[in-house]
This record gives C-alpha cells, sequence and structure tokens, in this order.
C-alpha cells in the first residue's frame, strides 16, 4: 500500500530562491525523500502531466508556467502521505492557504503556487512514475 505522495517545487518558488526553505519545512513535517530531482519539463511534457485538466481553461496557463523554468521534482514517505502533504501545502489558492502552511508562505497566486501536491493515492503513483523510474526510488 502506498504511503507515498509526489511533489514539485514550482517554477515560482525555485526561482525565488525557496527551494531549501520548502524543503526544510517537508523534512521538519516528517517526510521522508524516497526520490528527488531538479529539471525542466517541456510544454509537451507539462501538457501530458496535466492532462487530467485539459479541458480547464487554465490548461494552456498552467502548462506555459510549468514549463517555464526548473522545478524540484521528489517522491514523499509518510504515513497517510496525501493527506498529510496537502494539509502541510495548504488551499490551491494561497488567499484561502491556512497559517503556516508552504502556500501560506511561499505562493504567489492560484497559478503561481510554489508546490503541487498530489490529490490521492492512485494519482501519487502515476506522477511519481512520470519523473522516477522503479531505480530511482530509494
Ligand atoms: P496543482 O496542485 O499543481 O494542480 C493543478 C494546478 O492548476 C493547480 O495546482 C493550480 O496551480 C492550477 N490552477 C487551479 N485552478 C486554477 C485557476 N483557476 N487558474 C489558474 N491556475 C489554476
Amino acid at each position: 500500500r502506498s504511503d507515498r505522495t509526489f511533489t514539485m517545487i514550482k517554477p515560482d518558488a525555485v526561482a525565488a530562491g525557496h527551494i531549501g526553505a520548502i524543503l526544510a519545512k517537508i523534512n521538519e513535517a516528517g517526510f521522508r525523500i524516497a526520490a528527488m530531482k531538479y529539471t525542466q519539463i517541456t510544454k509537451e511534457q507539462a501538457k501530458k502531466f496535466y492532462e487530467v485538466h485539459k479541458e480547464r481553461p487554465f490548461y494552456d496557463e498552467l502548462t506555459d508556467f510549468m514549463s517555464s523554468g526548473p522545478i524540484v521534482a521528489a517522491i514523499l514517505e509518510k504515513e497517510d502521505a496525501v493527506a498529510a502533504f496537502r494539509k502541510l501545502i495548504g488551499a490551491t489558492n494561497p488567499a484561502e492557504a491556512d497559517e503556516g502552511t508552504i502556500r501560506k508562505e511561499f505562493a504567489e497566486s492560484m497559478s503561481k503556487n510554489a508546490v503541487h501536491g498530489s490529490d490521492s493515492d492512485e494519482n501519487a503513483c502515476i506522477e511519481g512514475a512520470f519523473y522516477f523510474s522503479a531505480t530511482e526510488v530509494i
């Protein structure tokens, strides 16, 4: 059974120099890093990654943004990882994010919202496999 989730530190947070601070919060919250990669995806890869959102009005903006600069992709482990991580990052819209959450501290807007977190065990698995082969997960 999966106690893993998948995250990306998005281009806005990387460009603003927040990688270290965000990883520190992830560590302090008790997540173990099972895999991690600093990379930049193409527009085509972003479209594939976010295919579930392809009918949404923000799909083009989202995929432009996610391919606009480097990101940090990681697989994280903790008991009840998906829910625990969503709690740590806060609401998608930073204006609605709780005090102490990563998005409250680092997100600029709904699209430039600093981090991604999987919304289910199934998606955590699919999203992790998008970035990492089995031998890269420790
Ligand atoms: P993420 O968790 O990466 O998954 C889908 C992303 O779409 C989400 O974070 C937001 O950054 C983005 N998103 C969701 N709603 C909107 C919106 N209304 N406008 C722009 N981007 C959005």
